[in-house]
């Protein structure tokens, strides 16, 4: 199994961070509604389930990586009073479309969006009292450096959720999971995305992506502590907490 750097987009020389920037810049203005139809709308109870990890510990402040249309950032101001949210991702046309939303729902004053990368965080050391990144972190050129990121910007016992595909590992779901992901699911995101190559991207950069165990055992070697992780909808994602 190729490492998840060496998963990219389009067959060309670009570095994997070009090729996704260039994808999600080209499906943004149809990210949303695909999201809906292919997960039959269980991501949005994904992302509720996410940001319900944080609750307990009542952040002031919220970094949320790889924001996109800005989902996450939108259902944490929804979920915790008076929370202030940054949201960074590096397509600026997901950003344009989630600015549009937030202005739509009058979260101006709460959620503010960047461009910008992951892997070179433009904040200072210990800024956030949590970070969020769903569906993010498998598009990463290099991992560790990410993580190593977003560490070093929480503050002191700060929370972590990363909200992620997984593998399924249950028979016959397993089975089941792997043939819509592997040969339907393309063919609907070809025809809604008009990219004929991200949904086969995303097959394929889950099938590398290390998950469940693995990837909290990452967690632990950049330095989060009290990493738990849980899967949803049988494994489809999986939602990972750690702390700083
Ligand atoms: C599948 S989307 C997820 C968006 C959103 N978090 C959600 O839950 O719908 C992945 C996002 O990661 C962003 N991304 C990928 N690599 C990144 C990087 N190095 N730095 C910042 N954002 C990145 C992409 O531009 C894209 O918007």
């Amino acid at each position: 199994m190729p490492d998840t750097s060496e998963v990219r987009p389009y067959n060309s020389e670009r570095s994997k961070k070009e090729q996704v920037t260039q994808m999600f810049d080209g499906i943004a203005p149809n990210y949303d509604l695909l999201n809906r139809v292919l997960t039959l709308g269980i991501d949005t109870i994904w992302r509720k389930n996410a940001i319900k990890k944080l609750r307990d510990s009542a952040p002031s402040t919220l970094l949320d990586i790889a924001t996109g249309t800005a989902d996450v950032a939108i259902e944490a101001c929804k979920q915790i009073d008076g929370l202030q949210v940054t949201g960074l991702d590096i397509s600026s046309e997901m950003i344009a479309f989630g600015n549009k939303k937030v202005k739509k729902r009058g979260l101006e004053d709460q959620i503010k969006l960047v461009v910008g990368d992951s892997e070179a965080l433009p904040f200072e050391d210990n800024s956030f009292d949590a970070l969020t990144v769903s569906f993010g972190i498998r598009n990463f050129e290099n991992l560790k450096k990410g993580l190593t990121e977003m560490r070093r910007v929480l503050a002191k016992d700060g929370q972590l959720v990363i909200l992620e595909f997984s593998k399924p590992t249950l028979f016959p779901f397993k089975q089941l999971f792997h043939a819509y992901f592997k040969y339907v699911l393309p063919v609907i995101g070809r025809i809604k995305s008009k990219d004929p190559k991200a949904y086969t991207y995303l097959y394929e950069s889950v099938q590398a992506f290390p998950d469940y165990d693995k990837l909290d055992t990452i967690l632990k070697e950049v330095g989060f502590k009290n990493t738990e992780w849980k899967s949803q909808t049988l494994g489809i994602c999986t939602i990972y907490t750690g702390s700083k």
